[in-house]
């Protein structure tokens, strides 16, 4: 937490109009005093003041914050005065001191140890804890909130203001107050772990977080207040956080939006690191609001979708670490570092259990090369069987590094082609009832050729990195990823089917998931409904225009769905930004025996 008087001498910075050179100071390492932590508390609690009170301290102003926090922590019982009038709020605190007001407090919100509980803690200088503070200094270390630096639990050495911040953050998670979200985007993942107090909430966009302030004042607001980011970075050495860089406006990707029914909308897309949000009444001395972030670069999004439709993402090869290996026929495999760990865990696992000796074919591949395997089935088979067999150049889930092609070794022999894998079933039965516990799934099933596109392929794995959502994907009869990544959208999608001489129910689904599944992937927007356009989509004008847009197929019959949806509020790609899309339409086509495939969709 960060401390006002500070944010105010940068806003006065501010209010004088001065460039904002942030000044130099090392509070993270000042002396955490019982006034600073107590306020913090109240604060971070979104407690409010205790009317009832009736003591008053001589060393304690009777306005403010302080004054508040002082008399909610006291009602509470987190913390006593001193007896004659006094409560110490320039006082030090020290670690065991904080790890007994945090513990009051959660005792308060009714946490804290239930019945036995005795366990020894296992440091040095666990015998120095007092006696009042032992069980606090228990639950605070069971918990995570205080790790111990490399002297110890230090129980009696005085707390800092940059491990104020961090105990806080912890202290929150273990009362299950702070949040965390993953935002998948353009193939990379970022964890936010957000701590609003004072009001504050969020909202989530396309790579980005919208803040909303915790105060509803209307147009004098934006007059009346002062903001400011500050990013602070983790240092390990001393388990705290360093103030970094401070900043506000559409500096360092922080983008100030209008005020919104009242209160202020704050748009972020930024790199790592710790962020106070604060704003500070200009014309108050004494009060803020806080909104605190952690932003972790989560690396690369493992349940990216490239299929028929969705290229591989532009950033995915930012984040990309691979590994090249050689298999058992010579050749070298490229395949992404995190999927070949979990893979030789596979390959042992099925070795050393069921006598199955699988090896590497292909994983990554590159444009170039997908074009090669593209031009040689071509040749071989014709066109139409390549276009069910091997995927588009820059649409294949190869170029990923996490798609996986497997083969095996017989009585000492390898068996690769596959004519002769398809052969044996029931080896490829115990291979894929091992892939969910090393988080790896089946792509493209039986039976679900028409929404992946592509024909049955046992030896095609994929890595999604997440145990529980593999097991989900793989539970029988199994999902493809873009079923399950429909079925996770939210909010939920209203449909209406209409009424249907043409089609049943599950023939519309089965059209609507692939629509789903399209949409799941357009970061940031939000789909709200589907409706079946009714039988006159099905005309023998549409099924001409469709059979022109994807020619050498012969479509028969022809479906068509309207959606509402809204667009990122934080604009990419050709989206106007933070609008409600209606009446968009959706065309599938299929041809006399096969599944629906998406042609287009637009206005
Ligand atoms: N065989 C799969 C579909 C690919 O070429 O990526
Ligand atoms: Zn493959």
């Amino acid at each position: 937490m960060r401390k006002l008087e500070r944010s105010l001498s940068i806003l006065l910075v501010l209010a004088l109009g001065l460039s904002l050179a942030v000044p130099a100071f090392a509070a993270e390492t000042d002396i955490l005093t019982r006034g600073k932590f107590v306020t913090a508390l109240f604060e971070i609690s979104g407690a409010k003041d205790t009317q009832a009170h009736q003591e008053s301290f001589s060393d304690v102003p009777t306005d403010g914050t302080l004054a508040q926090a002082v008399r909610w922590a006291v009602d509470a019982k987190i913390v006593n005065g001193y007896g004659g009038g006094r409560f110490g709020p320039d006082d030090p605190v020290t670690r065991e001191q904080m790890a007994t007001m945090l513990y009051r407090n959660a005792q308060a919100l009714g946490q804290g140890f239930q019945g036995a509980w005795m366990f020894l803690l296992d440091y040095p200088d666990a015998d120095k804890i007092s006696e009042y503070a032992n069980e606090a200094m228990h639950w605070v270390v069971m918990h995570g909130i205080i790790t111990g630096t490399d002297k110890g639990l230090e129980p009696q050495t005085y707390a800092t203001e940059g491990q104020l911040s961090l105990v806080l953050q912890r202290w929150r998670s273990a009362l299950g107050q702070s949040e965390t979200h993953v935002f998948r985007y353009e193939g990379k993942k970022t964890i936010v772990t957000l701590d609003l107090s004072g009001g504050w909430t969020a909202d989530y966009g396309a790579g980005a977080v919208y803040l909303y302030d915790g105060v509803d004042d209307g147009e004098k607001e934006a007059a009346a207040y002062g903001y400011v980011l500050e990013k602070w970075e983790y240092d390990e050495n001393v388990d705290a956080y360093k103030s970094y860089d401070s900043f506000r406006e559409v500096e360092n990707g922080v983008k100030f939006s209008e005020d919104e029914g009242g209160r202020n909308k704050y748009l972020f897309s930024f790199g790592n690191g710790r962020y106070y949000m604060i704003a500070a009444r200009m014309d108050l001395d004494a009060e803020a609001v806080y909104a605190r972030f952690d932003v972790q670069d989560g690396g690369l999004d493992y349940l990216v979708l490239v299929n028929k439709l969705n290229a591989l993402p532009d950033s995915w090869e930012d984040a990309l670490e691979t590994v090249t290996v050689t298999n058992s026929l010579g050749d070298e495999v490229e395949v992404e570092k995190k999927a070949y760990a979990a893979y030789e865990l596979l390959k042992a696992d099925l070795a050393k259990n069921d006598g199955i000796y699988i090896e590497l074919d292909s994983a990554r591949r590159s444009v170039a090369k997908q074009q090669e395997i593209m031009d040689r089935f071509t040749e071989q088979y014709g066109a139409d069987y390549a276009a069910k067999t091997v995927a588009q150049p820059g649409y294949s889930e190869h170029h990923t590094g996490i798609a996986l092609d497997l083969y095996f070794r017989l009585d000492g022999k390898d068996v690769y082609y596959n004519e002769d894998m398809i052969q044996y079933p029931a080896i490829w039965e115990k291979i894929h009832a091992k892939l969910a516990d090393y988080g790896f799934i089946l792509r493209y099933l039986k039976g679900k050729e028409h929404i992946t596109g592509y024909g049955y392929e046992p030896w095609h794995i994929r890595y999604v990195d997440d145990t529980a959502v593999a097991k989900k994907i793989m539970s029988q009869p199994g999902l493809t990823l873009e079923e399950y990544l429909a079925g996770e959208q939210k909010p939920e999608v209203s449909i209406d089917y209409g009424t249907s001489k043409l089609y049943a129910r599950d023939e519309l689904n089965e059209a609507m998931i692939q629509i789903k599944c399209q949409f799941a992937s357009w970061a940031g927007c939000e789909l709200h409904s589907l409706r079946y356009a009714g039988d006159e989509c099905n005309s023998a004008e549409n099924i001409k225009w469709l059979n022109e847009l994807d020619e050498g197929q012969n479509y028969v019959q022809v479906v068509e769905f309207l959606s509402d949806f809204h667009s990122p509020e934080f604009a990419y790609g050709a989206w106007e930004e933070n609008i409600e899309y209606t009446d968009y339409q959706w065309w599938l086509a299929r041809t006399a025996n096969g599944g629906w495939q998406l042609l287009t969709w637009g206005y």
